[in-house]
Protein backbone atom coordinates (compact mmCIF):
# COMPACT_ATOMS: atom_id res chain seq x y z
CA UNK A 1 0.00 0.00 0.00
CA UNK A 2 2.95 2.19 0.73
CA UNK A 3 4.76 1.98 -2.84
CA UNK A 4 0.87 2.49 -4.07
CA UNK A 5 0.70 6.07 -1.79
CA UNK A 6 3.91 7.43 -2.68
CA UNK A 7 2.82 6.50 -6.11
CA UNK A 8 0.36 8.91 -6.39
CA UNK A 9 2.37 11.52 -4.22
CA UNK A 10 4.27 11.88 -6.96
CA UNK A 11 2.18 12.71 -9.05
CA UNK A 12 1.03 15.22 -7.61
CA UNK A 13 1.94 18.80 -9.14
CA UNK A 14 3.17 20.51 -6.51
CA UNK A 15 1.48 24.43 -6.11
CA UNK A 16 2.16 28.06 -5.36
CA UNK A 17 -0.55 30.23 -5.97
CA UNK A 18 -1.55 33.86 -5.44
CA UNK A 19 -3.86 36.05 -4.65
CA UNK A 20 -4.05 39.49 -4.90
CA UNK A 21 -7.44 40.35 -3.13
CA UNK A 22 -8.35 43.56 -3.33
CA UNK A 23 -5.17 45.11 -2.63
CA UNK A 24 -3.39 45.66 -6.32
CA UNK A 25 -6.12 46.92 -8.17
CA UNK A 26 -5.22 49.01 -11.51
CA UNK A 27 -4.84 47.13 -14.43
CA UNK A 28 -1.60 49.08 -15.44
CA UNK A 29 0.30 48.22 -12.15
CA UNK A 30 -0.90 44.77 -11.84
CA UNK A 31 0.09 44.40 -16.08
CA UNK A 32 3.91 45.26 -14.99
CA UNK A 33 4.02 43.26 -11.85
CA UNK A 34 2.77 39.79 -14.12
CA UNK A 35 5.13 40.69 -16.72
CA UNK A 36 8.18 40.10 -14.01
CA UNK A 37 6.73 37.27 -12.44
CA UNK A 38 6.50 36.09 -15.68
CA UNK A 39 9.77 36.65 -16.78
CA UNK A 40 11.27 34.80 -13.67
CA UNK A 41 9.33 32.21 -14.52
CA UNK A 42 11.06 31.44 -17.79
CA UNK A 43 13.96 31.77 -16.10
CA UNK A 44 13.23 29.66 -13.29
CA UNK A 45 13.43 25.44 -13.44
CA UNK A 46 10.01 25.26 -12.47
CA UNK A 47 7.90 23.69 -15.19
CA UNK A 48 7.43 20.96 -13.61
CA UNK A 49 4.66 23.12 -10.88
CA UNK A 50 1.71 24.94 -11.13
CA UNK A 51 1.50 28.34 -10.39
CA UNK A 52 -1.33 30.85 -10.79
CA UNK A 53 -2.76 33.64 -10.15
CA UNK A 54 -6.20 35.51 -8.60
CA UNK A 55 -6.04 38.90 -9.43
CA UNK A 56 -8.63 41.55 -8.50
CA UNK A 57 -11.58 41.40 -10.73
CA UNK A 58 -10.58 44.68 -12.49
CA UNK A 59 -7.50 43.76 -13.02
CA UNK A 60 -7.98 40.10 -14.44
CA UNK A 61 -8.43 40.95 -18.42
CA UNK A 62 -5.24 42.56 -18.58
CA UNK A 63 -3.51 40.06 -16.42
CA UNK A 64 -4.96 37.44 -19.14
CA UNK A 65 -3.27 39.06 -21.94
CA UNK A 66 -0.02 38.57 -20.44
CA UNK A 67 -0.82 35.30 -18.78
CA UNK A 68 -1.36 34.24 -22.54
CA UNK A 69 1.39 31.40 -23.59
CA UNK A 70 2.76 31.59 -20.40
CA UNK A 71 3.48 29.11 -17.57
CA UNK A 72 1.28 31.30 -15.27
CA UNK A 73 -2.31 30.53 -14.94
CA UNK A 74 -5.20 32.42 -13.37
CA UNK A 75 -8.12 32.69 -11.87
CA UNK A 76 -11.21 34.50 -10.24
CA UNK A 77 -11.66 35.05 -6.95
CA UNK A 78 -15.18 34.62 -7.04
CA UNK A 79 -17.74 33.83 -9.66
CA UNK A 80 -21.65 34.31 -10.06
CA UNK A 81 -23.68 30.63 -8.88
CA UNK A 82 -25.29 30.15 -12.25
CA UNK A 83 -23.49 31.09 -16.01
CA UNK A 84 -25.71 33.76 -16.94
CA UNK A 85 -28.69 34.78 -15.61
CA UNK A 86 -29.53 37.96 -12.91
CA UNK A 87 -26.81 38.11 -10.61
CA UNK A 88 -26.16 42.22 -10.73
CA UNK A 89 -22.91 42.79 -9.75
CA UNK A 90 -21.09 39.01 -9.67
CA UNK A 91 -18.51 38.00 -12.32
CA UNK A 92 -19.65 35.03 -14.42
CA UNK A 93 -17.56 31.78 -15.35
CA UNK A 94 -18.54 32.74 -18.73
CA UNK A 95 -15.85 35.53 -19.21
CA UNK A 96 -13.33 33.72 -16.77
CA UNK A 97 -13.66 31.23 -19.52
CA UNK A 98 -13.16 33.37 -22.62
CA UNK A 99 -10.57 35.03 -20.91
CA UNK A 100 -8.67 31.57 -20.77
CA UNK A 101 -9.04 31.48 -16.94
CA UNK A 102 -8.60 28.38 -15.21
CA UNK A 103 -9.09 28.62 -11.79
CA UNK A 104 -11.97 29.64 -9.53
CA UNK A 105 -11.22 30.26 -5.52
CA UNK A 106 -14.32 29.42 -3.46
CA UNK A 107 -15.64 29.86 -0.35
CA UNK A 108 -12.43 32.06 1.15
CA UNK A 109 -12.67 32.90 4.88
CA UNK A 110 -13.43 36.81 3.78
CA UNK A 111 -15.95 35.74 1.44
CA UNK A 112 -17.57 34.03 4.38
CA UNK A 113 -17.16 36.68 6.59
CA UNK A 114 -17.44 39.99 4.91
CA UNK A 115 -19.97 38.97 2.18
CA UNK A 116 -22.37 35.80 4.21
CA UNK A 117 -21.47 33.57 1.76
CA UNK A 118 -23.29 30.21 2.92
CA UNK A 119 -21.82 26.72 1.85
CA UNK A 120 -25.13 26.32 -0.28
CA UNK A 121 -23.42 29.03 -2.16
CA UNK A 122 -20.22 27.68 -2.45
CA UNK A 123 -21.31 24.07 -3.19
CA UNK A 124 -23.52 25.80 -6.21
CA UNK A 125 -20.29 27.45 -7.42
CA UNK A 126 -18.35 24.26 -7.11
CA UNK A 127 -20.67 22.50 -9.47
CA UNK A 128 -20.52 25.24 -11.92
CA UNK A 129 -17.09 25.04 -11.73
CA UNK A 130 -16.38 21.95 -12.49
CA UNK A 131 -19.27 21.22 -15.12
CA UNK A 132 -17.64 24.05 -16.73
CA UNK A 133 -13.95 21.63 -16.56
CA UNK A 134 -12.63 24.30 -14.75
CA UNK A 135 -10.59 24.03 -11.27
CA UNK A 136 -12.25 25.01 -7.88
CA UNK A 137 -9.49 25.90 -5.51
CA UNK A 138 -11.68 25.11 -2.25
CA UNK A 139 -10.47 27.24 0.79
CA UNK A 140 -11.22 25.32 4.12
CA UNK A 141 -10.11 25.85 7.53
CA UNK A 142 -11.04 26.70 11.12
CA UNK A 143 -12.11 29.90 12.59
CA UNK A 144 -10.62 29.93 16.21
CA UNK A 145 -7.76 27.89 16.74
CA UNK A 146 -8.33 24.00 17.92
CA UNK A 147 -6.60 20.69 17.54
CA UNK A 148 -6.67 16.75 17.37
CA UNK A 149 -10.52 15.77 17.42
CA UNK A 150 -12.19 19.20 17.60
CA UNK A 151 -10.35 20.05 14.25
CA UNK A 152 -11.06 16.83 12.77
CA UNK A 153 -14.68 17.24 12.75
CA UNK A 154 -15.02 20.36 11.71
CA UNK A 155 -12.88 19.83 8.75
CA UNK A 156 -14.25 16.81 8.05
CA UNK A 157 -18.17 18.38 8.63
CA UNK A 158 -16.90 20.65 6.05
CA UNK A 159 -15.58 18.28 3.69
CA UNK A 160 -18.45 16.81 3.99
CA UNK A 161 -21.09 19.13 3.37
CA UNK A 162 -19.07 20.56 0.41
CA UNK A 163 -17.72 17.31 -1.26
CA UNK A 164 -20.28 14.50 -0.51
CA UNK A 165 -22.22 14.97 -3.44
CA UNK A 166 -19.79 15.43 -6.37
CA UNK A 167 -18.54 12.82 -8.26
CA UNK A 168 -15.55 10.61 -7.90
CA UNK A 169 -14.11 11.49 -11.27
CA UNK A 170 -14.63 14.98 -10.72
CA UNK A 171 -13.38 15.85 -7.15
CA UNK A 172 -9.81 14.70 -7.58
CA UNK A 173 -9.59 18.06 -10.12
CA UNK A 174 -10.75 20.24 -6.61
CA UNK A 175 -7.64 21.77 -4.92
CA UNK A 176 -8.19 22.14 -1.48
CA UNK A 177 -6.71 25.04 0.48
CA UNK A 178 -6.48 24.63 4.28
CA UNK A 179 -6.85 28.13 5.19
CA UNK A 180 -7.31 28.31 8.96
CA UNK A 181 -9.40 32.18 9.83
CA UNK A 182 -7.19 32.90 12.41
CA UNK A 183 -3.80 32.84 10.64
CA UNK A 184 -5.17 35.18 7.59
CA UNK A 185 -3.68 39.02 7.63
CA UNK A 186 -1.02 38.24 10.33
CA UNK A 187 2.41 38.55 10.73
CA UNK A 188 3.30 34.92 10.71
CA UNK A 189 1.77 31.89 8.97
CA UNK A 190 0.34 28.68 11.55
CA UNK A 191 2.95 26.77 13.05
CA UNK A 192 4.61 23.72 11.12
CA UNK A 193 3.51 21.25 13.29
CA UNK A 194 -0.42 22.60 13.08
CA UNK A 195 -0.07 22.59 9.17
CA UNK A 196 1.56 19.49 8.95
CA UNK A 197 -0.68 18.09 11.10
CA UNK A 198 -4.03 19.19 9.59
CA UNK A 199 -2.84 18.43 6.05
CA UNK A 200 -2.70 15.01 7.37
CA UNK A 201 -5.78 15.25 8.39
CA UNK A 202 -7.89 16.47 5.05
CA UNK A 203 -6.08 13.64 3.82
CA UNK A 204 -7.68 11.27 6.15
CA UNK A 205 -10.78 13.08 5.89
CA UNK A 206 -11.15 12.71 2.05
CA UNK A 207 -10.00 9.16 2.50
CA UNK A 208 -13.29 8.19 4.82
CA UNK A 209 -15.17 10.00 2.51
CA UNK A 210 -14.23 8.84 -0.78
CA UNK A 211 -11.13 6.20 -1.34
CA UNK A 212 -7.53 6.22 -0.54
CA UNK A 213 -6.82 6.46 -4.29
CA UNK A 214 -8.97 9.40 -4.64
CA UNK A 215 -7.83 11.01 -1.60
CA UNK A 216 -4.30 10.44 -2.82
CA UNK A 217 -4.85 12.50 -5.96
CA UNK A 218 -6.55 16.04 -4.26
CA UNK A 219 -3.89 18.44 -4.00
CA UNK A 220 -3.63 20.17 -0.63
CA UNK A 221 -2.16 23.67 -0.26
CA UNK A 222 -1.59 25.78 2.81
CA UNK A 223 -2.32 29.02 2.61
CA UNK A 224 -2.50 32.09 5.67
CA UNK A 225 0.20 34.89 6.05
CA UNK A 226 3.15 32.52 4.26
CA UNK A 227 5.88 34.31 3.42
CA UNK A 228 9.87 33.62 2.86
CA UNK A 229 10.83 32.98 5.93
CA UNK A 230 8.41 29.66 6.72
CA UNK A 231 7.65 28.49 3.17
CA UNK A 232 10.23 26.04 2.80
CA UNK A 233 9.54 24.20 6.06
CA UNK A 234 5.71 24.15 5.11
CA UNK A 235 6.12 22.58 2.11
CA UNK A 236 8.03 19.66 3.82
CA UNK A 237 5.52 17.24 4.35
CA UNK A 238 4.49 14.90 1.91
CA UNK A 239 0.49 15.89 2.78
CA UNK A 240 1.48 19.46 1.60
CA UNK A 241 1.51 19.70 -2.28
CA UNK A 242 1.96 23.76 -1.75
CA UNK A 243 1.15 27.13 -0.76
CA UNK A 244 -1.82 29.78 -1.62
CA UNK A 245 0.59 33.24 -0.67
CA UNK A 246 -1.00 36.40 -0.26
CA UNK A 247 0.15 40.07 1.11
CA UNK A 248 3.69 38.29 1.40
CA UNK A 249 4.10 37.62 -2.40
CA UNK A 250 3.15 41.50 -3.98
CA UNK A 251 7.04 41.95 -4.22
CA UNK A 252 7.51 40.28 -7.25
CA UNK A 253 11.15 38.89 -6.15
CA UNK A 254 9.72 37.33 -2.71
CA UNK A 255 7.10 35.89 -4.99
CA UNK A 256 9.37 34.22 -7.02
CA UNK A 257 12.06 33.38 -4.48
CA UNK A 258 8.58 31.35 -2.94
CA UNK A 259 8.44 29.38 -5.80
CA UNK A 260 12.01 28.56 -6.16
CA UNK A 261 11.72 27.61 -2.43
CA UNK A 262 9.04 25.43 -3.20
CA UNK A 263 10.62 23.69 -6.14
CA UNK A 264 13.58 22.82 -4.17
CA UNK A 265 11.68 21.09 -1.61
CA UNK A 266 9.50 19.67 -4.36
CA UNK A 267 11.68 18.29 -6.77
CA UNK A 268 11.60 14.35 -8.02
P1 LIG B 1 -2.42 36.49 3.66
O1 LIG B 1 -3.61 35.94 2.78
O2 LIG B 1 -1.19 35.68 3.32
O3 LIG B 1 -2.27 37.92 3.30
O4 LIG B 1 -2.80 36.25 5.09
C1 LIG B 1 -3.73 34.58 2.56
C2 LIG B 1 -5.09 34.20 2.09
O5 LIG B 1 -6.09 34.74 2.58
O6 LIG B 1 -5.19 33.34 1.22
Amino acid sequence: LKKISSQFYKKRTPIVAMSYKNYLNKPEEVGLLVEEIILGLKESKTEFMECFLFPSMGTIETVARFCKGSNLGFGAQNIAPQKNGAYTGEFSIESLIALGGRYVELGHFERKTLFFETNQQIKEKIHLTLSESMIPVLCIGETIKCEGQMLEEILMEQLKELLSEINEEKVVNVILAYEPGWAIGQAKPASIAHIHRSHTCIRRCCERLFTKEIAEHIRIIYGGSVSLTEVSEIVDHQEVDGVFVGRFGHEVNQFLEIIQRVSQMKEE
